[in-house]
C-alpha cells in the first residue's frame, strides 16, 4: 500500500516502527502474535496522521507524538477486530489478509482486541515526552471516544439499526459515534500533547475532525458499492449483503457523494484560521473524499 500521498507516507512508516517496538514479542505468544497481525503492516494510518499534523501545527516533535499515534491505531486496530466477528460484521477478510478470528479463533480475537485496547491507555499514561498533565487529557479523550458515548455506542447503534430504516439524523449520530469519534480524537490527541492549542484552535479543528471523520465513514460506505475487494482488501458488497443503514441506502450513490463534497468544504472552511502551515490537513479531507480503498 505504498504511494498513498507523501504525509500519509511519511507517517504511515513512522508508525509503523512505533507500533513495532511498543508491541509485546513475549508470552503469551498466540494473543502476542494475533495482537501483531491485526495491527501491523496494513492499514492507511489515516488517524497516526491526524494526530502527527495536528501536533505539528503546535510545534510538537515527532517523538513526543509516537505514543498517541499509536494508541489511536491499536484502539482503531481492535475495533476492527472486533467490527469483523461473526457476533457482528462476520467478514473473513482485512487488509488484504484473513480477518485475526479466520486467522486465529475468534477466542483469540475478542482477547486480542481487548489487550490492544488496554496497551493503547497504558502507552499513553507512559509517554514521558509531554507533561503528565497533557498525558491526562489525551487518555481521558480517548476513553471517551472509544467508549459507550464513541466508537462502542456507534456500534451498538450500527447493530440495532441493521434492517432498519433510519433518518438522516440518526444515520449522522451512528456514523459520527462509531467513526468520527476516534477521528476527532486523533486530532485531538494532537493538540492536546502540546497544550498551547486555543480555545478558538481547539474548536476549528474540533469543526474539521467532525466534517471528515464523517465523510471518512461516507467515502467507506460508498466504496463498499463501488470498489472491488482485491482494490479494498476488504469484501466488497459486505453492507448490502447484511443489509447495513448506510448513506447510498438512504440517499443514493450520488447524494453520498453530494453530502461527502459538502463536508469536505466544510473541513476546509473550519481551516480558515490557520495558515499554509494546515495544508496537509486540507490535502488530508481531499484525500478521504477521493480515495480508492
Ligand atoms: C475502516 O477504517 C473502518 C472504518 C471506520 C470505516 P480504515 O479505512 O481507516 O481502515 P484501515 O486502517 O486503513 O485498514
Ligand atoms: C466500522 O464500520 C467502524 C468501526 C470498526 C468502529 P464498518 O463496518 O463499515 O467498517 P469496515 O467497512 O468493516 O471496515
Ligand atoms: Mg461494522
Ligand atoms: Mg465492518
Ligand atoms: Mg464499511
Amino acid at each position: 500500500m505504498s504511494g498513498l500521498q507523501p504525509p500519509l507516507d511519511h507517517y504511515r512508516s513512522r508508525v509503523e516502527s512505533a507500533l513495532e517496538t511498543l508491541l509485546p514479542n513475549s508470552e503469551p505468544h498466540t494473543l502476542h502474535l494475533a495482537m501483531r497481525y491485526a495491527t501491523l503492516d496494513g492499514g492507511k494510518r489515516v488517524r497516526a496522521t491526524l494526530t502527527y499534523l495536528t501536533g505539528s501545527l503546535f510545534e510538537q516533535s515527532e517523538p513526543s507524538l509516537d505514543a498517541a499515534a499509536a494508541a489511536i491505531e491499536m484502539v482503531h486496530a481492535y475495533s476492527l477486530i472486533h467490527d469483523d466477528l461473526p457476533a457482528m460484521d462476520d467478514d473473513d477478510l482485512r487488509r488484504g489478509k484473513p480477518t485475526t478470528h479466520i486467522k486465529f479463533d475468534e477466542a483469540t480475537a475478542i482477547l486480542a482486541g481487548d489487550a490492544l485496547q488496554t496497551l493503547a491507555f497504558e502507552i499513553l499514561a507512559a509517554n514521558s515526552e509531554i507533561e503528565q498533565r497533557a498525558r491526562l487529557n489525551q487518555i481521558t479523550e480517548l476513553a471517551q471516544a472509544s467508549g459507550s458515548v464513541g466508537m462502542v455506542g456507534g456500534q451498538m447503534i450500527d447493530i440495532e439499526a441493521t434492517g432498519q430504516q433510519q433518518s438522516l439524523k440518526q444515520l449522522q449520530q451512528m456514523h459520527a459515534m462509531k467513526t468520527g469519534a476516534l477521528i476527532r480524537a486523533a486530532v485531538r490527541l494532537g493538540y492536546l500533547a502540546s497544550g498551547n492549542a486555543t480555545r478558538q484552535q481547539q474548536q476549528a479543528l474540533d469543526l474539521y475532525a467532525e466534517s471528515i471523520g464523517l465523510a471518512f465513514q461516507i467515502r467507506d460506505d460508498i466504496l463498499d458499492i463501488e470498489s472491488d475487494t482485491e482494490t479494498l482488501g476488504k469484501p466488497q458488497g459486505s453492507d448490502l449483503a447484511a443489509n447495513k443503514s448506510t448513506y447510498p441506502a438512504l440517499l443514493g450513490l450520488d447524494g453520498a457523494k453530494a453530502m461527502a463534497a459538502t463536508l469536505h468544504q466544510q473541513a476546509l472552511e473550519a481551516l480558515d484560521i490557520f495558515d499554509e502551515k494546515a495544508d496537509p490537513l486540507r490535502n488530508l479531507s481531499s484525500y478521504i473524499i477521493d480515495r480508492i480503498q
